[in-house]
C-alpha cells in the first residue's frame, strides 16, 4: 500500500526513484539508487562508463525491469503500468534510432505511429520549423549532417508531446560546435516547450552547463546530489583572491557572515566563501582602497567529482557508439 504522504510526493515530482537495484547476474548495475526529479527541471545523471546511467534510463523508460526498489515516472509506477509510463515520455537513446533510408518526415511518422500520436503531420512540421530544418523534411536522413540528425531525433522525442524527455548521452562523440548547438536546443526544449528532462552524460561541462541539479553516479551508487554550485562548494568553495598594496585587516573580514576562512600570503589575501553567490556582498563590505586587483577562483565540478568518487571521469575512452552501430547496421544490411 502507498501511504497518503508518499502519494502526494509521487505526484509532486516528475520522477521518483527509491532504493532501485538492478542486477545482471553478479553485476550490480544499480545498487540502491534513490533520487527525485522536480517538475520542469533539467536533471543530469553524471558518471563514467559503466556507472549505471543507461540502466537507470532503461528502468525508467520501462525497457527493463528493476530487481528491486520502486520508480515512478509522471506519477505512474513503471512496473505496474508501463504502457501509461510510455505515453508520458519521450526518449533519445545513445544508440542510433533513425532509419537512414527514410526521410526526416517519414522517421517522424514512424515515431508518431509507435506512440499513437494524432495530428502528427502538423506537429512534425511545427517541430522541424522550430529547429530550422523544415526545408530538409523530405530528404533522406542518410544525407543529413550529425547536427541535423540530432535535431530530427529530438523532434521525434517531442512528437507525442510527452511530459518528460529522457536523453542518454545526447552529445557523445559530437564536435564542439554541434554540442553547443544541441545544448541550446535542449535548453529550448526545457524552457519553451516546458519539458522535464533527465539526461545522462560523462561530460562534466555538459552537466555543469545544462543541469539544474546533478546526481553523480559511480559503480551503481549515487554519491552526491545537488545544484552544480552546491556540488562544487563541497570541495572548498569559491575564493576571492585579492592583491593588496598594504597591511590588510584580516580580522574584520574573518568576522563577516558567509566567510569560511581568510589566508594571507605575501601580498595576496584569499577569502574562501561559503557560497559563490556571496562574493558581491562580501566585496561590498571590504575596504577596497588597498586592493590593487582581484579575481574569483571558482571550484570546478571536476574537483568535486574526484573528491566524491576518488577518481576522475575517464574521458579518453570516448567511443562513438552511434557511428559504430550505424556502421554495423549498414554492413549487415542485404
Ligand atoms: N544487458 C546487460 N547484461 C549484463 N551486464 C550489463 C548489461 N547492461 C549493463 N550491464 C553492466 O551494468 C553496468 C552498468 O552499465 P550501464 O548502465 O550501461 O552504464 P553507463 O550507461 O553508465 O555506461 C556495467 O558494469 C555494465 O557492464
Ligand atoms: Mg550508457
Amino acid at each position: 500500500m502507498i501511504s497518503a504522504g508518499w502519494r502526494s510526493e509521487i505526484l509532486e515530482y516528475s520522477i521518483k526513484v527509491k532504493n532501485l537495484v538492478k542486477n545482471y547476474g553478479d553485476v550490480k548495475a544499480l545498487d540502491d539508487v534513490s533520487f527525485d526529479v522536480r517538475k520542469g527541471e533539467i536533471f543530469g545523471l553524471l558518471g563514467p562508463n559503466g556507472a549505471g546511467k543507461t540502466t537507470t534510463i532503461k528502468v525508467l523508460t520501462t525497457l527493463t525491469e528493476q530487481t528491486s526498489g520502486t520508480a515512478f515516472v509522471g506519477g505512474v509506477d513503471v512496473l505496474k503500468d508501463p504502457t501509461k509510463v510510455k505515453s508520458k515520455i519521450g526518449w533519445i537513446s545513445a544508440d542510433i534510432i533513425l532509419d537512414e533510408d527514410l526521410t526526416a518526415m517519414e522517421n517522424l511518422h514512424l515515431q508518431a505511429r509507435l506512440q499513437n500520436t494524432k495530428d502528427w503531420r502538423k506537429k512534425a512540421e511545427t517541430l522541424l520549423k522550430t529547429f530550422g530544418i523544415l526545408d530538409a523534411a523530405n530528404k533522406r536522413i542518410g544525407k543529413f549532417s550529425t547536427g541535423m540528425r540530432k535535431k530530427v531525433e529530438i523532434a521525434m522525442s517531442l512528437i507525442s508531446d510527452p511530459e518528460i524527455i529522457f536523453m542518454d548521452e545526447p552529445t557523445i562523440g559530437l564536435d564542439v560546435a554541434t554540442r553547443q548547438m544541441l545544448w541550446d536546443l535542449i535548453r529550448d526544449v526545457n524552457k519553451n516547450h516546458g519539458k522535464t528532462i533527465l539526461l545522462t552524460t560523462h561530460y562534466m561541462e555538459e552537466a555543469d552547463s545544462l543541469a539544474d541539479r546533478i546526481a553523480i553516479i559511480d559503480k551503481g551508487k549515487i554519491v552526491a546530489i545537488g545544484t552544480p554550485s552546491e556540488l562544487k562548494n563541497k570541495v572548498g568553495g569559491t575564493v576571492i583572491d585579492m592583491e593588496v598594496s598594504a597591511e590588510f585587516d584580516k580580522k574584520s573580514v574573518e568576522k563577516m557572515k558567509n566567510v569560511k576562512k581568510v589566508d594571507i600570503k605575501n601580498n595576496h589575501v584569499m577569502i574562501t566563501l561559503r557560497n559563490e553567490n556571496d562574493a558581491v556582498e562580501i566585496l561590498r563590505r571590504i575596504d577596497l582602497k588597498k586592493v590593487t586587483s582581484f579575481k574569483l577562483i571558482k571550484p570546478s565540478l571536476d574537483a568535486a567529482f574526484i573528491k566524491l568518487t576518488g577518481s576522475s571521469i575517464n574521458q579518453d575512452n570516448d567511443t562513438d557508439y552511434r557511428k559504430l552501430y550505424s556502421i554495423i547496421r549498414n554492413n549487415t544490411r542485404g
